[in-house]
């Protein structure tokens, strides 16, 4: 079974897709680490036609060894470095095979992004899109690292959320949308529990559906 789990920025889809990994034994990637990775290895390069260039090759070359420092790359900035390269074209065509390859291990996995549903996974089993009140989400990144000991400035992380969604939305290579086929779910009211819960009762109502039971 494929699940595929996107929304914008600190959305709890992360969260959401890990939860549901482990309530049925699948595997998770999360892909947007993928982009935070490319990200952080071109952050002290200008923009400009070296920078295209550099995140491509990164893209093209990346590993474990890139995905090491979870703290770097899953901080703030860590997202804002990650969609400068994400609206690179080139650098989203070279991720799409090792996306695809995880998703097509035996048994099936879930896999948490933007493109999932849209152009990664089409054929996923079940699709999930979630969103969030953007207040709410800057909350409760607030809090998460504020949890990891970090002191946050409310004002500015808020205006970094609406920056990155921004940018997410004006991608032209995207595929930021809710795929016609995705189920929504909304999470500004729910808990973590809660959202967990919702989504598996979606993911049960849905393969019970497609058996015909
Ligand atoms: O989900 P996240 O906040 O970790 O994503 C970080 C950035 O990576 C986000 O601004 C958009 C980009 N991204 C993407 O373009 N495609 C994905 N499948 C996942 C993330």
């Amino acid at each position: 079974m494929i699940i595929a789990v996107d929304g914008p920025a600190a959305s709890g889809k992360g969260t959401l897709a890990e939860g549901l990994a482990r309530h049925y034994g699948l595997p998770h990637l999360d892909t947007g680490l993928l982009y935070r990775a490319v990200g952080w290895a071109v952050r002290e390069v200008p923009e400009g036609p070296d920078f295209e260039a550099r995140a491509i090759a990164v893209a093209q070359g990346l590993d474990a060894a890139h995905l090491r420092n979870l703290d770097e790359l899953t901080s703030a900035e860590g997202g804002v470095f990650a969609s400068r390269v994400a609206v690179i074209g080139a650098v989203r065509q070279a991720m799409r095979q090792y996306q695809r390859e995880f998703a097509a291990r035996p048994g099936g996995a879930v896999l948490d992004g933007r493109d999932i549903g849209t152009v990664i996974c089409p054929q996923a089993d079940v699709k999930l899109f979630i969103t969030c009140d953007s207040k709410v989400r800057m909350e409760r990144r607030a809090r998460q690292l504020e949890n990891r000991g970090l002191t946050v400035d409310r004002y500015a992380l808020y205006h970094q959320i609406e920056e990155r969604d921004a940018r997410d939305r004006a991608n032209p290579h995207g595929g930021f949308y809710k795929a016609d086929d995705a189920h929504l779910l909304d999470t500004t009211l729910l808990d973590i529990e809660a959202s967990l819960r919702a989504a598996i009762a979606i993911v049960d109502g849905t393969m019970a559906h497609k058996a015909g039971l």
